[in-house]
């Protein structure tokens, strides 16, 4: 019987997978398999009985890594599971930063009484009027799998799409897609672009990689985009940045205090992956991990 723990709701979406030899314990110092999406895990005292932990996700920066391969304690993720709901918000967020689509709707929701509206609509066509994505140069840093869709989709909608992946050969990139300008460094992608969209984990040579030094590369009004995590972007550096207009906008799924308010920023509470189809795909991919771990000494990330 083994008996596991889940740390959060979504994790549970895939327990079908289960077979009766597993069975559910609140009492996280019981279990041998933790599922988890996105709850922080630093401080958590790992129990001698925890043999392997499974990230419905692909980040693992809430995980204790150190701690757990001091234990001998497994780490899984989910890559790729959730990355087409990722590429969607990014593509909406790209839409959003182009046009001003919330302020459109919300002018209709004011203005809807007005018996004259047809009239003054015309003023709102010229106060709303936005750009096109089509033929500016979007630059994506991190060609993993939300990278590679983001650049695909993009691609499709006309824009030329440029990106930088320190950790694959020209070779592999060329694979993922021909439609990408691959460049050597994520600088030439800041000197270049009009959009910028990163998709890196957070590592030491990425944290806080949008700061006030690189934005400064950047051209100006460009549009910056994070829906990988929220410490690659120094915040008191984007909200100078976005006063000054330096950026035009910044499109990201970790609302902070600094900037949340401010003119120019589109943000949203981690909705990235929060789609039926990706928690779906997460938390079966991480129960089929844990499964084939625990019943057969497996260790993969499928
Ligand atoms: C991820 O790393 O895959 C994301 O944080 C998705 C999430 O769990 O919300």
């Amino acid at each position: 019987m083994v008996k596991y723990n889940c740390l959060n709701p979504i994790a549970d979406i895939g327990l079908n997978l289960f077979t009766e030899q597993y069975v559910k314990t609140d009492a996280i110092d019981e279990a041998e398999a933790v599922l988890v999406r996105s709850a922080a895990m630093h401080d958590l005292e790992l129990s001698d009985n925890l043999c392997a932990i499974a990230r419905a996700g692909a980040g693992v920066n809430n995980i204790p890594l150190d701690k757990c391969a001091e234990k001998g304690i497994v780490v899984f993720n989910t890559p790729g599971a959730n990355a087409n709901g990722v590429k969607e918000l990014v593509v909406a967020g790209l839409m959003l930063a182009s046009r001003d689509l919330v302020g459109g709707m919300n002018w209709v929701k004011e203005n809807k009484e007005d018996a004259n509206i047809a009239k003054t609509m015309e003023k709102a066509k010229s106060k709303f009027a936005g750009k096109e994505i089509q033929g500016k140069k979007l630059g994506i840093v991190g060609l993993g799998a939300i990278g590679v869709l983001v650049a695909n989709a993009a691609n499709r909608l006309g824009m030329e799409v440029y990106g930088c992946d320190p950790f694959i050969s020209v070779e592999h990139a060329w694979n993922l897609s021909r439609d990408i300008k691959y460049v050597k460094t994520r600088e030439e992608i800041f000197r270049e672009c009009d959009y910028i969209s990163v998709h890196v984990p957070l590592l030491d040579d990425t944290r806080q990689m949008i700061n006030k030094d690189t934005m400064a590369t950047m051209k100006d009004g460009v549009v910056i985009l994070n829906f990988a995590r929220d410490l690659l972007v120094n915040d008191d550096d984007m909200a100078e940045a976005l006063a000054s207009g330096k950026v035009g906008k910044y499109v990201t799924d970790f609302p902070n205090a600094k900037t949340a308010n401010m003119e120019g920023v589109i943000a949203f509470p981690h909705l990235g992956a929060s789609t039926a189809e990706s928690e779906d795909n997460c938390a079966v991919m991480a129960v089929k991990e844990i499964v084939d771990f625990m019943d057969n000494g497996n260790i993969k990330n499928s």
